[in-house]
């Protein structure tokens, strides 16, 4: 098989080589494209453009396999907790039991708050929303741990202390977000702020950060945390999206961990990525109050003309199904159940699927729910309000995150900086 592509124009032939990764994929490597022709691409929403050669996570959205450093998303949610997970991403394997203790040890250690965050976080106006919220106080701690950030040399003779920064940096970040996403909810709720507590391991520790209630004790609920896990597990990771690509991007400038991360959890925010969540809730709702008239919606989604969409259904990569969805469907019936919750939305929800996936638009386009569909769902069924859903992706996709920018700086990946296409006027003089 022929191991490049020739491009010919004008009569002048042009090669490029072809590179494949572990699964077969194939790419042209057009590094060399505009130097030897003068042509960038033009791929708007990189649709066709890989940015990165990566070892962390593999994804067929043909057959919808999404596997994290090798390991398919349906073992791990069975077989690990989302602690494991967040090693296995970051470091590449699935930590021993000395590594996993250690880890959760030093992510405990970390695991205060320093006051002037915490004022920071009470000059927020109740109403703002906790992504918001999450995506300053991420970037604040910049401020509080200079040493952290922006520090990391270039020098294979600093590959050591760099090492350590990182690893510090990775432990404070996997132990203070899930203190402050449980103060924005309990914020909400109108709960006392409260801290972790090393009785826990790190999911269960979740859990209490956010249920906890004052002169109560504190009991914890398995399946609550149990499905947790899986839901974590599920968002931990998933290559090259809107977020994650954000990340790389940014810290490829050399701009630190927390300013990445910052910059992901902003992106995340977003209705057409992580924000689907919670736009989904908002949707069926709507569809309730309107006499659950489920085919009206489907019209509405279907019409050119009408900016609606079904929330939750479509995916830049999934073309068959999101194996993530279909995990989360399963849980949503068994917490429901399990919880004794009768949610009248998951009937609404089981409609449009049923019925989308039997007209010919979705059929075509390749529109399947994805992994925002029912994860809302099991959310209020476990007392998380609306708009902190997105942020309990943000929680999952921590490690995902760290893992991308890690490898993406001890690649020395360089610079992130598109090119364009320049339609606007010619050079003009002012009259
Ligand atoms: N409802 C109705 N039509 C849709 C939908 C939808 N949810 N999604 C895509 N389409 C149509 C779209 O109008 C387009 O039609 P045409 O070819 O006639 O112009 C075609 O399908 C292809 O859509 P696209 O917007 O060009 O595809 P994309 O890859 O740029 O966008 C998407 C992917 C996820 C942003 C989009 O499917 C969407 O807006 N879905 C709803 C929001 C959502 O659920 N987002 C969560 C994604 S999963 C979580 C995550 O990992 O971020």
């Amino acid at each position: 098989m022929a191991n490049n592509v020739k491009i010919i124009y004008n009569n002048q032939s042009y090669s490029f080589p072809i590179i494949e990764g572990s699964e077969n994929e194939k790419a042209i490597d057009i590094k060399q494209l505009r130097s030897k022709t003068g042509f960038i691409t033009y791929d708007p929403g990189y649709k066709n453009t890989g940015h990165c050669i990566s070892n962390i996570t593999y994804l067929d959205g043909e057959n919808g396999i999404l596997r994290y450093r090798g390991y398919s998303i349906d073992e791990l949610c069975k077989k690990t907790t989302f602690l494991e997970v967040c090693y296995l991403l970051i470091f590449g394997e699935l930590p021993t039991k000395q590594q996993l203790d250690k880890f959760q040890f030093d992510i405990n250690k970390e695991s205060l708050v320093d006051e002037h965050v915490k004022e920071i976080f009470h000059s927020f106006p109740k109403s703002a929303h906790p992504m918001g919220v999450l995506s300053s106080l991420t970037s604040a701690m910049i401020a509080f741990n200079p040493k952290n950030e922006n520090k990391l040399s270039l020098k294979e003779s600093a590959k050591s202390e760099n090492d350590k920064i990182l690893y510090n940096s990775t432990v404070k970040l996997l132990a203070k977000f899930p203190i402050l996403s449980s103060w924005t909810l309990r914020k909400i709720k109108g709960l006392p702020l409260n801290y972790s507590s090393d009785r826990f391991n790190y999911v269960e520790n979740i859990a209490y950060l956010m249920f906890a209630k004052p002169n109560q004790e504190y009991v914890q609920n398995d399946i609550v945390v149990n499905a947790l896990n899986s839901l974590l597990i599920l968002h931990a990771d998933h290559e090259q999206n809107c977020s994650t690509s954000t990340v790389r991007i940014v810290g490829s400038s050399y701009a630190g961990l927390f300013a990445s991360i910052s910059a992901g959890i902003s992106a995340l925010w977003g209705r057409l990525h992580g924000g689907a969540n919670q736009a989904v809730i908002e949707m069926l709702e709507l569809i309730k109050n309107d006499n659950s008239n489920i085919n009206k919606y489907i019209d509405k989604a279907k019409d050119k003309n009408d900016p609606f969409r079904l929330m939750g259904f479509g995916h830049r990569v999934y073309k068959n199904f999101d194996p993530r969805a279909k995990i989360i469907k399963k849980a949503t019936d068994q917490v429901l159940n399990d919880l004794g919750i009768d949610d009248p939305v998951l009937d609404i929800a089981k409609e449009i699927e049923s019925k989308a996936l039997n007209d010919p638009y979705f059929i075509e386009k390749k529109l399947y729910p994805n992994v925002d569909f029912y994860s809302g769902i099991i959310y209020r069924a476990l007392g998380i309000p609306i708009d902190m859903f997105t942020v309990i992706f943000a929680l999952g996709r921590i490690p995902g995150w760290i893992a991308q920018w890690k490898e993406m700086r001890e690649s020395n990946s360089p610079i992130g900086r598109p090119r364009q296409l320049y339609n606007g006027p010619n050079e003009r003089s002012i009259k």
